[in-house]
């Protein structure tokens, strides 16, 4: 009987306290469920200024991305304390090859987070014919682990749409753009191809009456934003709500 007693209070006491670990678990499962369905895209920012030409060109995609109901995360690199591949080779150690870093510093988060995303999307202004030092730095992090040396193959944790957005002074018909270089082979083997932004011929300061830039014409600069500007916000808007759509 004491028996019976014990059992059938610890059934009432088990059943009362499962009212709301179900109900939370029921709700946690809703949260996920959204979460899931909303595409994740990861932006990074790979030049120094918070707001100029590039930032704003992320900031704009960013913008179109969670207009179409997109999560955009905008990760700023210069802000980041972390350096290139270490070539530790954790990455390719026998039985435990790994496709995304393993190094832990200010990076790992980023990466980890890149390895679950549904679109990626780069940024840089071009420095001397390339992506600048901090875009490069991070990309051999990025590519590095997805690199096989068994067979050469690039392999990604997941394939995804990627953007590839470059700022520079340069024309369309006469720059000195490598733009993402031999990263770009990497990004489309392992991700698949990606499309490429390019806002040209940028307002590199605010004023360049307070600067030795005579080599450039002001007025032709302006011109030039006042012609192009709005349109290359308007397709990196495009492109971000473009890629929160794609299935
Ligand atoms: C260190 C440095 C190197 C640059 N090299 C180039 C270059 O090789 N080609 C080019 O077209 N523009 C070059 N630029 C101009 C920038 O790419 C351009 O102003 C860009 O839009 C700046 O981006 P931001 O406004 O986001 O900083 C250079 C600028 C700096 C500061």
């Amino acid at each position: 009987m004491a028996t019976n007693r014990r059992d059938f209070i610890k059934k009432a006491v088990m059943a009362l306290a499962a009212i709301p670990v179900l109900s939370s678990l029921d709700a946690s499962a809703e949260e996920t469920n959204t979460q899931r369905d909303m595409k994740k895209i990861m932006i990074i920012d790979g030049g120094p200024r918070k707001n100029m030409n590039t930032a704003a060109m992320l900031e704009k995609f960013a913008e179109g991305a969670r207009s179409a109901g997109a999560e955009a995360t905008i990760v700023r690199l210069y802000d980041l304390d972390y350096k290139g591949c270490r070539s530790c080779m954790i990455c390719k150690i026998k039985g435990k090859a790994t496709n995304v870093c393993k190094f832990k510093d200010a990076l790992t988060p980023v990466l980890d987070e890149i390895a679950q995303a549904d679109g990626l999307v780069l940024g840089s202004p071009i420095y001397f014919g390339d992506v600048t030092g901090q875009m490069r730095t991070f990309l051999e992090r990025l590519a590095f682990p997805w690199l096989s040396y068994n067979d050469y193959s690039m392999t990604a944790p997941k394939k995804m749409p990627v953007v590839l957005i470059e700022t520079m002074n340069g024309l369309p018909e006469r720059n000195n753009s490598q733009g993402y270089g031999s990263m770009e082979y990497c990004i489309e083997a392992a991700l698949g191809k990606p499309e490429r932004l390019v806002a040209y011929n940028t307002y590199q300061v605010k004023n360049y009456d307070n600067f030795e830039l005579a080599g450039f014409s002001e007025p032709a600069k302006r011109q030039w934003r006042d012609e192009h500007w709005e349109q290359d916000l308007q397709k990196a808007f495009d492109a971000g709500k473009r890629m929160a759509e794609k299935n």
